[in-house]
């Protein structure tokens, strides 16, 4: 809705621009007219709004890196381009033709064949970083002594050990750190969050969450599959899973139980529960040996959120929701937010502001210090307390 009305908003100045330069004469009847139609339709009070709220709206764009020619940087340079207070400015990739080409695929204007040399770029403010999981820990401290703002794919990190590492390196050169996890910043996600808060669920007892897709064979060469890139199902998409288990509760497990399977050395699937306070669990499933599901359920003495598409919309222009509750089902919709582009414009407002926000690599920290629990439950075969 948000996105529908801002374009719709330029759409219309746009318009008016045309007119004022081939139509001199009617410059005051224009104005007038745009002016009147604004304030009669309310998009001027939507404006200052949006004002309002993005109070950093008039400071230049932050100015964006990518680290590697990953297939998740496709998605990600779009939303750069899309974000109405960003610029992608670079890519670098392990080979300068590699770059170009992605580069010129991309419209990414200067293009390196080294991660050094981007990261030695100094009129860039923030790096994503969607290496490998392994490479996380590496370039994005990297990233933070040259004095870069890091967004970093998930899995955060290997481990906590590294996730705590990152987080320590960025806040000592005084920049944010944010994981990739795109679903937080949907709009859907902050009215999901409203009903979880208010008294519709009544008291919180159970979060449910899964995540799996299924390879029929496992593809050679895939990051997912290879344990030197610290691949797996648990971060690859369990991480999804705790993220939205510790959104919906608030709280980190006093402890945890797993189990798992393992081929070609990585977790392929894993099953977790996670004991909170006052009565509360969670279970989470992941894998890939089981067809696309990406849903999960909160639920109360009351009432129970379900989101069947949590971690992508199935739709960009309307994502859904249901509340179950004793009188039936009832489907809210939240429609024109692009997750992506809502998280790239949300890292780069905290960039322009430059008041960083902890939270972010706290929460981050977090779930790899559960997915390290949980693997540390399968391998030993007990409850582990956090
Ligand atoms: N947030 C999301 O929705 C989302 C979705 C998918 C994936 N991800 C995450 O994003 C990250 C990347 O995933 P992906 O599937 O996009 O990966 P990918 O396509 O395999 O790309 C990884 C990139 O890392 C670079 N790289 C550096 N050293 C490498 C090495 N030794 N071997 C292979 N590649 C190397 C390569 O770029 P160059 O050749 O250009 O240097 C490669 O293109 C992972 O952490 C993944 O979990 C997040």
């Amino acid at each position: 809705m948000m996105y529908a009305y801002y374009y719709s908003f330029y759409s219309t100045i746009f318009a008016v621009k045309i007119k004022l330069k081939t139509v001199y004469s009617l410059i005051p009847m224009c104005l007038t007219y745009f002016l009147l139609s604004a304030i009669l339709s309310g998009k001027l009070r939507y404006q200052s709004i949006r004002r309002s709220s993005m109070t950093t709206e008039a400071r230049p764009p932050v100015r964006w890196g990518i680290l590697s020619t990953a297939n998740i940087a496709t998605k990600v340079a779009r939303a750069i381009h899309l974000a109405e207070n960003s610029d992608l400015v670079a890519v670098a990739s392990r080979t300068e033709e590699r770059a170009a080409t992605w580069g010129k695929e991309h419209n990414v204007p200067v293009t390196y064949g080294t991660y050094d040399s981007l990261l030695a770029d100094e009129s860039l403010d923030a790096i994503y970083i969607p290496l490998p999981p392994s490479l996380h820990a590496e370039w994005t401290i990297k990233a933070a002594e040259h004095g870069k703002h890091v967004l970093c794919e998930k899995p955060l990190a290997a481990n906590a050990d590294e996730a705590i590492a990152m987080a320590d390196a960025c806040r000592q050169n005084g920049v944010q750190l944010m994981d990739g996890v795109m679903w937080v910043h949907h709009e859907r996600t902050a009215a999901m969050k409203q009903k979880i808060t208010d008294a519709t669920l009544g008291q919180l007892r159970r979060v449910t969450a899964a995540f799996t897709f299924n390879w029929d064979t496992i593809p050679v060469g895939n990051i997912r599959a290879m344990k030197e890139f610290a691949g797996g199902s648990l971060g690859d998409l369990g991480y999804y899973c705790i993220c939205a288990i510790l959104w919906a509760f608030d709280d980190m497990p006093a402890q945890v139980f797993a189990t798992a399977r393992y081929k070609v050395g990585v977790d392929f699937n894993l099953a977790g529960i996670l004991w909170f306070s006052d009565e509360r669990i969670a279970t989470l499933d992941c894998g890939f040996d089981t067809g696309l599901r990406k849903w999960f359920e909160v639920a109360g003495t009351r009432a129970s959120i379900v989101c069947d598409d949590f971690t992508v919309p199935t739709s960009e222009d309307s994502a859904r929701f249901w509340v179950h509750g004793m009188d039936g089902n009832e489907r809210n919709t939240i429609d024109g937010c692009i997750q992506e582009v809502a998280m790239i414009e949300r890292f780069s407002q905290i960039v322009q502001s430059g008041n960083l926000e902890a939270h972010w690599s706290e929460v981050a920290v977090n779930t790899m210090r559960v997915c390290d629990a949980l693997l540390e439950s399968h391998q030993r075969g007990e409850i582990i307390k956090l």
